[in-house]
């Protein structure tokens, strides 16, 4: 496996997307720290103590625009599965936080890169808090640690799980077109199904009930109105 060990970087999915080109597929590049760590939406996410896990695998599918969405839930339910493997009771969000009793442990930020037009590979990035205990004030509330929940397992573990339950997840995926195992398991694990939460789109918010996932990927949802709606990952983010 080709594996670059970073000390400090700004963002190893601005630094895997630079590189991007001259690296084989699957190709992981992980940082002790970072100085300005990117989550979606255009947040920041906090990453700047060594005591996390920072990370991003290059991948190089065909079609990928089509593909990305799918490879978020597949790094979700490699997460959730590597955790309950480790016997860290971890559900999966839809579409890309991992939640502990509640609160956000880890979170995956996947983006495309684009040469004029043609997109040439995507960068998959998981960040997840293991040691660290401190959070900024506006975080304290949402978000927690490995090591918080009392889960104190050494980051090496947890990535090499990780990466053992993506390669299998993805390989499934892009040789087989091979959805079902990915979907069985960010539903059996789903922090969301069957409870109401909010979808938020930039200043819209909705009440609905999480009903399932759908088999290509996208969340089944019943409206204030009775409605059946299918909301794709896009730009949306759903609060509890
Ligand atoms: C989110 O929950 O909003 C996504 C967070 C993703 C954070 C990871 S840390 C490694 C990789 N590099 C980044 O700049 N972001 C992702």
């Amino acid at each position: 496996k080709n594996i670059i060990h970073l000390e400090c970087v700004d963002s190893t999915n601005d630094y895997l997307k630079k590189i991007g080109n001259g690296v084989q597929e699957g190709t992981v590049v992980i940082s002790e720290e970072q100085t300005k760590g990117k989550g979606r939406l255009g947040r920041n996410w906090q990453s700047k103590s060594k005591e996390g896990i920072w990370m991003s695998i290059i991948l190089k599918p065909e079609i990928i625009p089509y593909k990305a969405p799918f490879i978020t839930l597949i790094a979700g339910a490699a997460i959730v599965k590597a955790l309950n493997n480790l016997q860290v009771p971890a559900k999966v969000k839809w579409p890309n936080d991992i939640i502990i009793n509640n609160k956000k442990v880890s979170g995956i930020l996947t983006e495309l890169s684009a040469e004029i037009e043609r997109v040439n590979y995507v960068v998959v990035g998981i960040g997840m808090n293991v040691k660290n205990l401190d959070f900024d004030k506006e975080l304290e509330e949402k978000a927690t640690s490995l090591y918080k929940e009392n889960y104190c397992i050494s980051r090496v573990e947890v990535i090499s799980q990780v990466l053992y339950e993506f390669e299998k997840l993805y390989k499934d995926y892009i040789e087989n077109n091979y959805k079902e195992e990915t979907l069985r398991i960010c539903r059996e694990y789903s922090a969301i199904i069957n409870k109401d939460v909010y979808i938020i789109k930039g200043d819209e918010k909705e009440l609905v009930k999480c009903i399932d996932i759908s088999n290509e990927g996208n969340l089944i949802v019943r409206d204030g109105n009775n409605n059946v709606q299918e909301i794709l990952s896009g730009e949306v983010s759903i609060r509890g």
